[in-house]
Parts: structure tokens; sequence; C-alpha cells
């Protein structure tokens, strides 16, 4: 019988608690770490790990914690490794770039280095679509000259492809590196502009746009990344880097309209300089993921934010 176990680390966090959701739903064990830090309110973080706690086997530990790590694959047969714990964000990335280097650069060597030691069938890992910086040329394909990110998040994303490549030539283990591109949806992060957004809209605030608000970005609904990760993990064969986008744009100022029309309130905006690490735009090819994938994302901004403005109302009042 297939192995079907799979460890994901930050499994507590918005990307991390959908994907366990759907793995338990197809059949699969599910192990989990994640350490709740503050970067937003860990209780969120507790609520979303409540909804399948019972289900799963859980460690509240640190993926820089060594001897938990190795603990965690000597007791448990994983399969596939998800790996999303980070240090997520661009802009606080300035603030504290050595915790941003010691999670998201030693405690991935640590979950790679267990994952080899322990001889686990594949690895995928959380890279971002902000490793492509302000390149020249959209939309923005895998094959893409990138080594010049802007911020400190996309460099150590960017060191994550680079640290998943020797660690697959070590091993030969396949291993794949996902940029994502902006992900909403219910349990958004609160930070992220969409859920700020909605929740100004709704309490009658005053929306920070940064920039003229027409910088764009590919937004992709958290179901069709979840879809995106499982598909790539069945295909997997080697080493690849794969873009999951929607590939269409919206610009800032129509996702405020657009939040607008949703909610049915009146935004009150304040515009200021653009913010050091914001990129201008985002874009993903998707080819590389519909050919050799099956991807096929099927969530429309429109549908997709009438989605999270209903969550936000069932979740907030
Ligand atoms: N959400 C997006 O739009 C987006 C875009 C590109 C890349 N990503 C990447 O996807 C991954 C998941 O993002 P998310 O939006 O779900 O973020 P999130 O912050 O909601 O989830 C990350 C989880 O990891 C946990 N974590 C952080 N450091 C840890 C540590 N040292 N040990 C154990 N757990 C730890 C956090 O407590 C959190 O629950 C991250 O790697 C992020 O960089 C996200």
């Amino acid at each position: 019988m297939v192995n079907k176990n799979v460890f994901i680390t930050g499994i507590a966090g918005f990307i991390g608690s959908h994907l366990a959701e759907l793995c338990l739903s197809k059949g699969r064990n599910v192990i989990g770490i994640d350490n709740f830090n503050t970067f937003y309110d860990p209780k969120i973080k507790r609520q979303n790990l409540s909804r399948f706690q019972s289900n799963i086997t859980f460690y509240d530990g640190d993926i820089r914690d060594r001897d938990l790590v190795t603990k965690i694959f000597r007791e448990n047969n994983i399969h596939t490794v998800f790996h999303l714990a980070a240090m997520a964000g661009v802009r606080p990335s300035f603030q504290n770039p050595t915790l941003y280097a010691d999670v998201n650069l030693n405690g991935t060597n640590i979950i790679f280095e267990s994952a080899v030691r322990s001889g686990v069938e594949k690895v995928l890992f959380a890279s971002s679509s902000s490793v492509y910086g302000n390149a020249p040329k959209v939309p923005f394909a895998e094959t893409d000259d990138i080594d010049h990110p802007i911020s400190i998040y996309a460099a150590t994303k960017r060191a994550n492809e680079k640290q998943a490549k020797v660690w697959h030539e070590l091993s030969g283990i396949p291993v794949a590196g996902l940029r994502f591109f902006t992900v909403y949806g219910p349990r958004q992060r609160p930070e992220m502009a969409i859920h700020l957004f909605t929740r100004a809209l709704f309490n009658h605030q005053p929306i920070t746009l940064f920039g003229d608000g027409k910088t764009y970005r590919d937004y992709t609904y958290v179901d069709d990344i979840i879809a995106g990760i499982l598909g790539i993990e069945s295909a997997l064969a080697g080493f690849d880097i794969v873009n999951l986008g929607e590939n269409r744009t919206t610009t800032l100022i129509d996702l405020i309209r657009l939040l607008e029309k949703i909610t049915g309130e009146t935004a009150i905006l304040n515009f200021e300089p653009m913010q050091r690490g914001d990129v201008d735009r985002t874009f993903a090819s998707i080819d590389h993921a519909c050919t050799n994938y099956n991807y096929s994302p099927q969530t429309d901004m429109e549908s997709g934010l009438g989605k999270f403005v209903e969550w936000y109302r069932a979740t907030f009042g």
C-alpha cells in the first residue's frame, strides 16, 4: 500500500491549514508542526488548527529545534514533506533580518537534513513570487534570470531554492520549490492587503495605499494553490521550480473598487509613497504548471473575493 503520510510545517498558518484539510479529506495521515509565533495573533493560528487538530499528529515546536525535527521524522513514516513554515512578509523582513535568515534558512536546512536522512519520497517547499523582484519582463517564467531580489524576505526564498537544489543533488529525492503568487481566501493572514482592506472597509477606517494604485498583483485563490500543490506532488520527479498563480492581474485600485462593490462600503483612501521592498507588479506565467502538473486554476477575482468577504462576515460579524 502507498504510504500516504504527509508532514506539513507551518500547519496552523493560512496555507498550511487549508492543505491539511484537503489532505485529510483525501484520506491521508497528516503530521504537522507549528510554533505559533507572534508574527500575527497566535490565537488565529490555534483556531485554524482546532478545525482538524484531533485528526492529526501535531507537534507544538520550532523547525529550528533539530532534536525535535529528528524525533518527528523518527516517529512518523513520512512520505511527503510540505515545508511551509517561514517568516513571511516583505516589509517586516527589514526590521528583523536575522530572524528571517534564522527561520527561513537554518530552519529549512534542518527540515531538509532530517527529510533526507530519513529517506522521504518527496519534498515540496514554499518559495514566493517575490523572488522575481522588479524583473522587467512579464509574465514571470521559471526560466527567467531572477537573481535580483529587493527584500530580505525575497532573498531568503531565493536562497531556499538554491539550498533545495543542493539537497536534491545530494540525495536524489524529488524536490519542488513552489512560487506562490499572493494567495488569498478564507483565513488569509490579517496583515495581507485583501484582509486589511476588508477590515478597514467594514470599520469605516482609512485604507493606506502605497504608490499610485497602479501597481498590480497576480492574486491566487487558496483552493487553486492547494490543488496545484497536490498536483505537483503526484507528478513530481527530479528537481523543479513551479509558479502557482492565476495568470491574471489586478491593480491595487481595482482591488479596492471590487471590494467596495462586494462589501457595499466606500473606501476612504490615503495615498503614501511606495514602501521599501514592495515590487511594482507580479504576473505569473503558469504554462509550466499547466503543462506538466495538470494545474488549472478555477477562481476569478470577483468570485474569490466574494468567498473571502463571506468568510470575513461569518467570522467577524
Ligand atoms: N500567503 C501568500 O500569499 C504567500 C505568497 C508567497 C509565499 N508564501 C509562503 O507560503 C508559506 C505559508 O504562508 P502563509 O501565508 O500560510 O503564512 P502563515 O504565517 O499564515 O503560516 C506560516 C506558519 O508557520 C509557522 N512558523 C513560522 N516559523 C516557524 C518555526 N520556526 N517553527 C515552526 N513553525 C513556524 C507560523 O506560526 C505560521 O503558522 C510561507 O513560507 C510563505 O513565505 C505565502
